[in-house]
């Protein structure tokens, strides 16, 4: 069997516990496939995982390699696997044991969609993850329809620059909360409203809305509590939300975990393949240097995505 190169830690904590290590790849399960990654993005669930902070990953999990979405080429498929075949392209989201940092991984071949022909890999492999959350949060779990209006805290970072482009895709009025340097991308992205959390308090634009879209947390959630309509919903990504405060709003809130999802995900490849949607790359390191793509993803600052090419 080939080794294959894989970025991972041993143990928790800065970025100097990543390493990379030589691996025998595992083979993939009945209804799994093996691919050959080309390209693999940074997400912040991979420093969160990796401080030890992560709930879902503990000591048991280690060595750990952190990555949990890819666009690369299928290698091989496992007995049960029938929707692709080698040599297909396809992006898709890696389950939690994470292994994107990587010259291969293994994932559900029902996680995974074609990978849209209109774009490469680095910009493909951007999407499942972060794509996939901005959706889910807006319609599956926000219910967004045309029509109703929405604000999107964080509208320039990895999901929120979805979100941005969905909601306008579903014909939805879009506000956005995003810091000044990023006001001009968050225009481009098609938003109604670009607010400058810098320079200028939301709840001065906002009001009567039907859904808060909140990438943010703390006192950005707390403010936007009474700008929501009776009947309205938040939704967030981070901490749970207060039910007492949204009864007392009479508001619905919710938070939620992303799920894999290969149908969805062909859906939006649907909606990149129109142009009406199109994944920002605010840089790319190679595999070696993930570490640093890390940290750059630490500080927060991330204007759309950072991704690392592997292949
Ligand atoms: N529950 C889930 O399944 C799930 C899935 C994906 C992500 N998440 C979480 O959701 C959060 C967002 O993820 P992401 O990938 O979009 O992160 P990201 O790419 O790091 O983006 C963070 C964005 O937030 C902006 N920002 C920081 N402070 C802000 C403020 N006060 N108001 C408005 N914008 C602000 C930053 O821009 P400036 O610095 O320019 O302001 C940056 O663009 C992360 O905490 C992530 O862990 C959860």
């Amino acid at each position: 069997m080939n080794s294959i190169r894989r970025i991972r830690f041993h143990r928790f904590g800065d970025a100097d516990v990543m390493q990379s290590d030589v691996v025998e790849p595992s083979g993939p399960d009945a209804g799994q496939i093996l691919v050959a990654v080309r390209a693999a993005s940074v997400n912040p669930v991979d420093y969160k995982i990796r401080t030890g902070k992560y709930p879902a990953v503990k000591n048991d999990r280690l060595p750990y390699s952190p990555g949990r979405d890819v666009s690369g080429t299928v290698v091989s498929c496992g007995a049960q696997a029938t929707r692709f075949k080698p040599g297909d392209e396809v992006f898709g989201i890696v389950d939690i044991h994470g292994g994107g940092y990587s010259e291969q991984v293994v994932l559900d071949e029902r996680a995974v969609a074609p990978k849209p022909a209109t774009l490469d890999h680095v910009h493909a492999a951007a999407i499942p993850l972060a794509g996939q959350t901005a959706w889910q949060g807006l319609f599956r779990h926000g219910g967004l329809q045309a029509g109703q209006s929405v604000l999107i805290h964080g509208g320039s970072g990895g999901v929120g620059h979805f979100a941005v482009q969905f909601a306008k895709a579903r014909g939805a009025r879009v506000l956005t909360t995003v810091s000044s340097d990023n006001v001009g991308f968050a225009r481009s992205l098609g938003a109604d409203e670009v607010i400058d959390y810098k320079t200028q308090r939301f709840e001065d634009v906002a009001s009567e809305l039907d859904m808060v879209f909140d990438l943010i947390d703390g006192e950005t959630r707390e403010r936007s509590w009474p700008l929501l309509k009776k009947g309205g919903n938040l939704v967030s990504t981070l901490t749970a939300p207060s039910q007492d405060k949204a009864r007392q709003h009479g508001v619905r809130a919710t938070r939620y975990t992303v799920e894999a999802d290969g149908t969805e995900l062909a859906e939006i490849a649907t909606l990149v393949r129109h142009g009406a949607v199109r994944p920002h790359l605010q840089r790319s390191f190679p595999l070696a240097s993930a570490a640093e793509a890390m940290a750059a993803v630490e500080t927060g600052h991330t204007v759309g995505k950072i991704v690392l090419t592997v292949t």
